[in-house]
Protein backbone atom coordinates (compact mmCIF):
# COMPACT_ATOMS: atom_id res chain seq x y z
CA UNK A 1 0.00 0.00 0.00
CA UNK A 2 1.24 3.39 -1.07
CA UNK A 3 2.28 5.07 2.17
CA UNK A 4 0.84 8.45 1.30
CA UNK A 5 -2.26 7.03 0.58
CA UNK A 6 -2.48 5.21 3.64
CA UNK A 7 -1.56 8.25 6.09
CA UNK A 8 -3.32 10.85 4.65
CA UNK A 9 -6.27 11.85 7.08
CA UNK A 10 -8.51 15.26 7.04
CA UNK A 11 -7.01 17.30 9.29
CA UNK A 12 -9.30 20.08 11.40
CA UNK A 13 -6.51 21.45 13.35
CA UNK A 14 -3.29 23.31 11.74
CA UNK A 15 -0.53 25.14 13.24
CA UNK A 16 -1.85 28.46 12.69
CA UNK A 17 1.70 30.51 11.94
CA UNK A 18 3.20 28.14 9.82
CA UNK A 19 2.40 29.31 5.99
CA UNK A 20 1.87 27.33 2.92
CA UNK A 21 4.26 29.14 0.78
CA UNK A 22 3.20 29.69 -3.38
CA UNK A 23 5.66 26.85 -4.24
CA UNK A 24 3.72 24.57 -2.18
CA UNK A 25 0.46 25.90 -3.74
CA UNK A 26 1.68 25.81 -7.10
CA UNK A 27 2.81 21.97 -5.95
CA UNK A 28 -0.53 21.50 -5.37
CA UNK A 29 -2.08 23.35 -8.13
CA UNK A 30 0.03 21.22 -10.85
CA UNK A 31 -0.77 17.59 -9.16
CA UNK A 32 -4.63 18.36 -9.69
CA UNK A 33 -4.09 19.39 -13.17
CA UNK A 34 -2.48 15.67 -13.54
CA UNK A 35 -6.02 14.43 -12.60
CA UNK A 36 -7.49 12.15 -15.55
CA UNK A 37 -10.47 13.60 -17.05
CA UNK A 38 -13.45 12.73 -19.36
CA UNK A 39 -12.60 13.45 -22.80
CA UNK A 40 -9.34 15.28 -21.00
CA UNK A 41 -12.09 17.97 -21.15
CA UNK A 42 -9.93 19.38 -18.00
CA UNK A 43 -13.08 21.35 -16.51
CA UNK A 44 -11.70 23.28 -13.52
CA UNK A 45 -10.29 26.38 -12.38
CA UNK A 46 -8.54 27.02 -8.87
CA UNK A 47 -8.79 29.74 -6.41
CA UNK A 48 -5.74 29.61 -3.75
CA UNK A 49 -5.91 31.91 -0.79
CA UNK A 50 -3.64 32.65 1.82
CA UNK A 51 -5.49 36.30 2.68
CA UNK A 52 -6.18 35.37 6.65
CA UNK A 53 -9.54 37.84 6.07
CA UNK A 54 -11.13 35.73 3.40
CA UNK A 55 -9.95 32.25 5.05
CA UNK A 56 -11.94 33.16 8.32
CA UNK A 57 -14.85 34.39 6.17
CA UNK A 58 -15.28 30.69 4.29
CA UNK A 59 -15.33 29.32 7.69
CA UNK A 60 -17.99 31.93 8.47
CA UNK A 61 -19.98 31.01 5.64
CA UNK A 62 -19.53 27.22 5.45
CA UNK A 63 -21.44 25.02 7.90
CA UNK A 64 -18.16 22.39 8.37
CA UNK A 65 -15.08 24.31 7.28
CA UNK A 66 -14.28 26.20 10.66
CA UNK A 67 -11.01 24.51 10.14
CA UNK A 68 -10.18 27.49 7.90
CA UNK A 69 -9.56 29.41 10.85
CA UNK A 70 -6.64 27.89 11.46
CA UNK A 71 -5.67 26.80 7.97
CA UNK A 72 -2.80 28.87 6.50
CA UNK A 73 -4.14 28.13 3.11
CA UNK A 74 -6.93 27.11 1.31
CA UNK A 75 -8.12 26.44 -2.53
CA UNK A 76 -11.39 26.45 -3.80
CA UNK A 77 -12.13 24.08 -6.86
CA UNK A 78 -14.29 25.55 -9.54
CA UNK A 79 -16.12 23.09 -11.61
CA UNK A 80 -16.81 24.08 -15.42
CA UNK A 81 -19.22 21.94 -16.60
CA UNK A 82 -18.84 20.00 -20.07
CA UNK A 83 -20.54 22.00 -23.20
CA UNK A 84 -19.97 21.79 -26.75
CA UNK A 85 -18.14 18.30 -28.35
CA UNK A 86 -17.60 16.96 -24.73
CA UNK A 87 -19.78 14.46 -23.12
CA UNK A 88 -22.02 16.45 -20.31
CA UNK A 89 -22.32 15.67 -16.91
CA UNK A 90 -18.60 14.56 -15.72
CA UNK A 91 -17.19 16.94 -13.83
CA UNK A 92 -17.75 16.26 -10.66
CA UNK A 93 -15.84 12.83 -11.47
CA UNK A 94 -13.08 14.76 -12.95
CA UNK A 95 -13.45 17.75 -10.13
CA UNK A 96 -13.17 14.58 -7.71
CA UNK A 97 -9.79 13.69 -9.00
CA UNK A 98 -8.18 16.54 -8.99
CA UNK A 99 -9.23 16.98 -5.69
CA UNK A 100 -7.89 13.53 -4.14
CA UNK A 101 -4.47 14.75 -6.14
CA UNK A 102 -4.50 17.92 -4.36
CA UNK A 103 -4.91 16.03 -0.76
CA UNK A 104 -2.08 13.55 -1.72
CA UNK A 105 0.70 15.97 -3.07
CA UNK A 106 -0.44 17.94 0.15
CA UNK A 107 0.92 14.85 2.44
CA UNK A 108 4.26 14.24 0.37
CA UNK A 109 4.48 18.06 1.16
CA UNK A 110 3.84 17.74 4.95
CA UNK A 111 0.86 19.45 4.70
CA UNK A 112 -2.65 18.07 5.70
CA UNK A 113 -6.17 19.10 4.33
CA UNK A 114 -9.60 18.68 5.02
CA UNK A 115 -11.92 18.38 1.57
CA UNK A 116 -15.00 20.50 2.65
CA UNK A 117 -17.80 19.76 0.05
CA UNK A 118 -20.15 22.87 -1.50
CA UNK A 119 -21.62 21.26 -4.53
CA UNK A 120 -24.18 19.89 -4.66
CA UNK A 121 -25.86 21.95 -1.53
CA UNK A 122 -27.43 25.52 -3.59
CA UNK A 123 -27.20 26.92 -0.56
CA UNK A 124 -23.17 26.60 -0.28
CA UNK A 125 -22.98 26.81 -3.97
CA UNK A 126 -25.06 30.24 -3.96
CA UNK A 127 -22.63 31.42 -0.55
CA UNK A 128 -19.36 30.60 -2.66
CA UNK A 129 -20.80 32.28 -5.58
CA UNK A 130 -21.05 35.45 -3.82
CA UNK A 131 -18.06 35.64 -1.87
CA UNK A 132 -15.43 34.65 -5.22
CA UNK A 133 -17.58 36.71 -7.57
CA UNK A 134 -18.29 32.78 -9.54
CA UNK A 135 -21.03 33.24 -12.22
CA UNK A 136 -22.78 30.69 -14.12
CA UNK A 137 -22.00 28.07 -15.91
CA UNK A 138 -19.26 27.92 -13.12
CA UNK A 139 -19.83 26.12 -10.11
CA UNK A 140 -17.74 25.85 -7.11
CA UNK A 141 -17.12 23.01 -6.34
CA UNK A 142 -15.73 22.24 -3.02
CA UNK A 143 -12.82 24.10 -0.45
CA UNK A 144 -9.68 22.26 0.71
CA UNK A 145 -8.15 24.03 3.80
CA UNK A 146 -4.42 23.61 3.80
CA UNK A 147 -2.10 23.58 6.38
CA UNK A 148 0.68 22.11 9.18
CA UNK A 149 -0.96 19.64 10.79
CA UNK A 150 -1.46 20.41 14.63
CA UNK A 151 -3.04 16.56 15.41
CA UNK A 152 -1.76 12.96 13.63
CA UNK A 153 -4.97 11.47 13.65
CA UNK A 154 -4.02 7.58 12.74
CA UNK A 155 -4.54 5.76 9.51
CA UNK A 156 -8.48 5.71 9.09
CA UNK A 157 -9.43 3.63 5.92
CA UNK A 158 -9.58 0.11 5.42
CA UNK A 159 -10.10 -3.30 3.28
CA UNK A 160 -13.66 -4.56 3.10
CA UNK A 161 -13.56 -7.74 1.65
CA UNK A 162 -17.68 -7.67 1.36
CA UNK A 163 -17.60 -4.72 -0.90
CA UNK A 164 -15.53 -6.51 -3.57
CA UNK A 165 -17.03 -9.01 -6.41
CA UNK A 166 -13.98 -10.82 -7.78
CA UNK A 167 -15.33 -12.20 -11.70
CA UNK A 168 -11.83 -14.40 -12.51
C1 LIG B 1 -17.26 15.12 -0.83
C2 LIG B 1 -16.69 15.31 0.54
C3 LIG B 1 -17.15 16.35 1.32
C4 LIG B 1 -16.62 16.56 2.60
N1 LIG B 1 -17.03 17.65 3.32
C5 LIG B 1 -16.50 17.88 4.53
C6 LIG B 1 -16.83 19.07 5.25
O1 LIG B 1 -17.62 19.91 4.78
N2 LIG B 1 -16.24 19.28 6.45
C7 LIG B 1 -15.37 18.37 7.00
O2 LIG B 1 -14.88 18.63 8.12
N3 LIG B 1 -15.02 17.25 6.34
C8 LIG B 1 -15.55 16.99 5.12
N4 LIG B 1 -15.15 15.88 4.40
C9 LIG B 1 -14.15 14.95 4.98
C10 LIG B 1 -14.79 13.63 5.42
O3 LIG B 1 -15.54 13.84 6.61
C11 LIG B 1 -13.65 12.61 5.66
O4 LIG B 1 -12.95 12.42 4.45
C12 LIG B 1 -14.17 11.26 6.14
O5 LIG B 1 -14.76 11.36 7.41
C13 LIG B 1 -13.03 10.21 6.21
O6 LIG B 1 -12.01 10.65 7.07
P1 LIG B 1 -10.52 10.86 6.52
O7 LIG B 1 -10.58 11.87 5.42
O8 LIG B 1 -9.76 11.36 7.71
O9 LIG B 1 -10.05 9.54 6.03
C14 LIG B 1 -15.65 15.66 3.13
C15 LIG B 1 -15.19 14.62 2.32
C16 LIG B 1 -15.67 14.46 1.04
C17 LIG B 1 -15.10 13.36 0.17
Amino acid sequence: MNEIIKNRRSIRKFKPDVPVTKEQLNRMLEAAMMAPSACNSRPWEFIAITKREVLDEIAKVHPHAKMCETASAAIIIVAIPQTDAKPAGYYPQDCGAATQNILLEAVSLGLGTCWCGIYPRDEQIADFRKLFNINEPKIPFCVIAIGTPAEEPAPRGFFEEAKVRFVE
